[in-house]
C-alpha cells in the first residue's frame, strides 16, 4: 500500500495567511496542518508517501519534511501545476503508485479516528468513508438505502440527498490510475474524485464505511479554529509525530 498526501490548491479562502505559506503548512494547535494527515498514514504503517504540492511555497515542504527519514518513511514530491481536481493526483502519481494500491488523504483533513484497521484490511475495489454533518452541501455526499448500502454519490449538491459527507481519505486499488485518466472534467474544470467513487459504485466495488468521531476539513477560518480545538482536546495525545 502506497500513500499520497494531496496538498495542492492556493488556499484563497484563508488569505492573507496563505500569502506567506501554503494552507496545509499553517499551524493547527502545535503542529503544521500536514502533520495530522501524515500521522494518519504513518500510524497505518504506510511508509512510502507521495506529497503532491502546488508550485507556490513548494520549498517550505522540503524544509519541513525533507526525505522522510526523520519520520521513518520515504517521501517523494510532485508538483500539481494547477488545481485541476483531486482525481488528478492518481495521474500525477502514476509512476509512484506503480503496481500497488493507494491510500490518499487530503493535506487539510484532520481525523480524530485511527484508520489503521480500515487501511490494513483493504483488498480490492474502493473504500471511502462517510460522516453525518450539518452542512453536507460543502462536500461530496453519499446516499444510502435502508441497509446502509451506498446508492448515489454527488459532489457538492445544492440539494443533498443525505447528511453524509465523504471526507478526504480514499483507499483504491491499482485500477484507480486508469479510471482517473478517463474522468471528464466537470463544469468547474476539475477531475472530480466523486467520479472515481461513482465508477467503483457502478462496478459494485465501493465500500462506504460510516464513522462518528470528529473530522475537520480545515479550509476556512472557522474550521481551522475548530481543528486546533480538536487537536488540543483529543488528538494531541495520540499523535506519533
Ligand atoms: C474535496 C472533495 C469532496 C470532499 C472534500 C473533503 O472538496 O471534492 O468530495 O468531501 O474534499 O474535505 P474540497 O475540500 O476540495 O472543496
Amino acid at each position: 500500500m502506497k500513500g499520497i498526501i494531496l496538498s495542492g490548491g492556493s488556499g484563497t479562502r484563508l488569505r492573507p495567511l496563505t500569502k506567506m505559506t501554503s494552507k496545509q503548512l499553517l499551524p493547527v494547535y502545535n503542529r503544521p496542518m500536514i502533520y495530522y494527515p501524515l500521522n494518519t498514514l504513518l500510524k497505518a504503517g504506510i511508509k512510502d508517501i507521495l506529497i503532491i504540492i502546488a508550485p507556490d511555497h513548494a520549498g517550505n515542504y522540503l524544509n519541513l519534511l525533507g526525505s522522510g527519514k526523520e519520520f521513518g518513511a520515504r517521501f517523494t514530491y510532485e508538483i500539481q501545476d494547477e488545481p485541476k481536481g483531486l482525481a488528478e493526483a492518481f495521474i500525477i502519481g502514476e509512476s509512484f503508485i506503480d503496481e500497488d494500491d493507494v491510500t490518499m488523504i487530503l493535506g487539510d483533513n484532520i481525523f480524530a479516528d485511527d484508520f489503521t484497521q480500515e487501511i490494513k484490511s483493504f483488498e480490492k475495489g474502493g473504500r471511502i468513508f462517510a460522516m453525518e454533518v450539518p452542512d453536507p452541501e460543502r462536500f461530496g455526499v453519499v446516499e444510502f438505502d435502508g441497509d446502509m448500502q451506498a446508492i448515489s454519490i454527488e459532489e457538492k449538491p445544492d440539494n443533498p440527498k443525505s447528511n453524509y459527507a465523504i471526507p478526504g481519505l480514499y483507499i483504491f486499488d491499482n485500477r484507480v490510475v486508469d479510471f482517473a485518466k478517463n474522468v471528464v472534467p466537470s463544469e468547474r474544470g476539475e477531475i472530480e474524485i466523486t467520479e472515481l467513487h461513482q465508477k467503483y459504485l457502478d462496478l459494485g466495488e465501493l465500500d462506504v464505511r460510516t464513522f462518528e468521531n470528529e473530522w475537520v476539513d480545515a479550509g476556512t477560518f472557522e474550521s481551522l479554529h475548530e481543528a486546533s480545538i480538536l487537536v488540543k482536546n483529543k488528538l494531541d495525545k495520540n499523535m506519533i509525530i
